[in-house]
């Protein structure tokens, strides 16, 4: 076993420090800092192009730092590599818009992928993998909701259910920390509520530190404990989704806040809140 594996950090889970990144002439991220505690279910909020999968890809060391220093789970993530940045990114599930299954595979097959990280050489077919990799799969399918769909290509599925087997995947791992980026971005409404209950219930059964890219409001702030919001690569908003006001939101969209935005923002403040007035105020 491996002794990272049972280690924890005293600090932050993940700690991301006076980061810039700079693509060309493109500033992705402009002296981002954010620290998320173990456990927390945190949103990155932001519109197309504000650094949101920038930041995430810094987060499992998929991009270097300009400036700044990103730590995770105890681990300086920049200055690792090879079988140390492996070992760290065994430990950080990742869930994409576009789901990245082998759709030409069966549902378990694209399951039992999940466990690579910990596989040497390559594996063909479902017999290749150990029973014990197998039962665990079959495991996550069950918790996803897909046991019986286990044995069908992934390309016969729909997109929620996609994600639901990339999940699924992402648990082959026993991950302590998920990043998803925009993981609900091409579904329709009833799957994407679907799929983001479904990480909020996983990651509270696993303790799981979740960190989740997402660009509507009323979903971020009906789902996290805490919304980052990024606007042109700066952070212009970091709060409890209990304390998060109007301007606060204005802050992230600036001038292309749509009215429907706020209308959305308003009804979900203010069902979530019934104890109390919402603080956010449309047309004032
Ligand atoms: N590999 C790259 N090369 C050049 N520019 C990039 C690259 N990745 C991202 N960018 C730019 O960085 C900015 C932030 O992008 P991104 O992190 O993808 O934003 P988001 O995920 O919020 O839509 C954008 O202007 C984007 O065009
Ligand atoms: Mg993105």
């Amino acid at each position: 076993m491996d002794m990272n594996k049972t280690a924890r950090p005293d600090g932050p889970v993940i700690s991301v420090a006076g980061v810039s990144k700079r693509f060309d002439t493109t500033l992705a991220l402009d002296d981002v800092t954010l620290a998320v505690p173990a456990g927390e279910v945190t949103v990155l909020l932001g519109l197309s192009g504000s650094g949101k999968s920038t930041l995430l890809r810094h987060v499992n060391g998929l991009e270097q730092p300009t400036a700044g220093a990103v730590e995770v789970l105890g681990q300086p993530v920049s200055s690792l590599s090879g079988r140390s940045l492996r070992t760290l990114r065994s430990r950080i599930g990742f869930i994409f818009q576009q789901f990245e299954l082998v759709g030409s595979l069966t549902v378990l097959e694209n399951v039992l992928t999940g466990s690579l990280a910990s596989v040497r050489g390559p594996r063909l077919g479902l017999w290749s993998y150990s029973r014990t990799a197998r039962l665990a799969a079959l495991g996550h399918l069950d918790r996803v909701g897909l046991l019986g769909q286990a044995y069908q290509r992934a390309d016969t599925l729909s997109g929620g259910q996609q994600q639901r087997v990339a999940i699924a995947r992402a648990l082959m791992q026993d991950p302590e920390i998920l990043l998803a980026d925009e993981p609900v971005a091409s579904l329709d409404p009833d799957s994407s509520r679907q799929v983001m209950d479904l990480i909020r219930e996983i990651g509270s059964e696993r303790s799981l530190t979740v960190l989740c890219s997402l660009h509507q409001v009323d979903l971020a702030i009906s789902w996290a404990d805490r919304v980052v919001g990024l606007r042109q690569g700066r952070v212009v908003l970091d709060a409890a989704t209990f304390e998060i006001t109007k301007d606060e939101v204005m802050r992230i969209y600036g001038p292309a806040a749509s009215a429907a935005d706020i209308a959305a923002l308003e009804a979900v403040v203010t069902e979530h809140r019934p104890g109390g007035p919402s603080r956010v105020k449309v047309g004032e």
